[in-house]
């Protein structure tokens, strides 16, 4: 039986974030395995372990720290996840969307999300950073939408657009932000599986025809409840390995956490170059 978040749950946690800093953060930043350290230039911060925090779903991955920090970076007040949970670790999909939830009612207006991901397009490399600028919902396909079960009215309509997830105004200043640092950015499609096993050969080659560029476990699912929050959206995949279309290299979790040395620093300065351009 699915554990649905219910609004009162929200605010409960809402409300201990609220309660344990004075800072009012205007932007949301969710950062993926490996990809942890911008949360330190955050100043003055405001820590808040995850597990302070009332129905906050708390990760049991290594390379995700586990708490919140808000204050002030590059001129904007953000409030940053120092990791997230993954559908895999068991949680249900409605309680993955929490943070976000909980985002949506402290009044923030944008989210800036980042993943590690596999390339599935056959031209990138582990160490490329990718702009997302679509994602292909396979967990949503395959039944585990995070808007499933009773629609909170609250926060936003039962059928959310999906159109233009990913804001086309954020996303130029993305590219404008990786063009000023000399960062080649990538952009395409990220699908978004389940896991934990990471993809066969066959799946691969399904995941390409269909149109993914990169292939990852998290982040559409935030999404889906940012847009139906009305959270504007930019994402980021650092590729961290190469899908392995043809069955000869092996995917390891060492490998995606190796990688994010390479890819934190790129993508650091283009977030920071898109929060100064705000
Ligand atoms: N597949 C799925 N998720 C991932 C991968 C991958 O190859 N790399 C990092 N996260």
């Amino acid at each position: 039986m699915t554990a649905f978040i219910t609004l009162e749950q929200i605010d409960q946690a809402a409300d201990a974030v609220r309660s344990r800093t004075s800072h009012r953060p205007r932007v949301g930043l969710i950062l993926g395995s490996g990809l942890n350290s911008l949360a330190d230039s955050v100043q003055p911060a405001d820590v808040i372990p995850f597990g302070d925090i009332p129905h906050w779903p708390r990760s049991t991955v290594e390379g995700h720290a586990g708490r919140l920090a808000l204050g002030e970076l590059e001129g904007q007040t953000v409030m940053v996840m120092q990791g997230r949970v993954h559908f895999y670790e068991g949680y249900s999909i409605s309680q993955i969307g929490l943070p976000v939830r909980v985002m949506i009612r402290l009044g923030l207006e944008m989210m800036i999300v980042t993943n590690a991901a596999g390339g599935v397009n056959p031209e990138f490399s582990p160490g490329d950073v990718m702009l997302i600028t679509d994602n292909l919902n396979l967990m949503g396909m395959a039944g585990s939408n995070p808007l499933m079960g009773p629609n909170l009215d609250e926060l936003g309509p039962r059928f959310p657009d999906m159109s233009r997830a990913y804001d086309p105004a954020l996303m130029q200043l993305a590219r404008k932000a990786a063009a000023e640092n000399q960062i080649a950015l990538r952009e395409g499609v990220y699908c978004g599986l389940s896991g934990p096993s990471f993809e066969s050969p066959a799946d691969l080659r399904f995941l390409r025809l269909a149109g993914s560029d990169a292939v990852g476990m998290s982040t559409v699912p935030e999404v889906i409840v940012a847009r139906h929050g009305g959270l504007r959206v930019l994402g980021f995949s650092g590729i961290s390995n190469k899908a392995n279309l043809d069955g000869s290299t092996v995917t390891t979790h060492e490998e995606v956490m190796e990688a994010g040395k390479v890819i934190t620093p790129k993508i650091e300065k283009i977030v920071r170059g898109v929060l100064r351009a705000l």
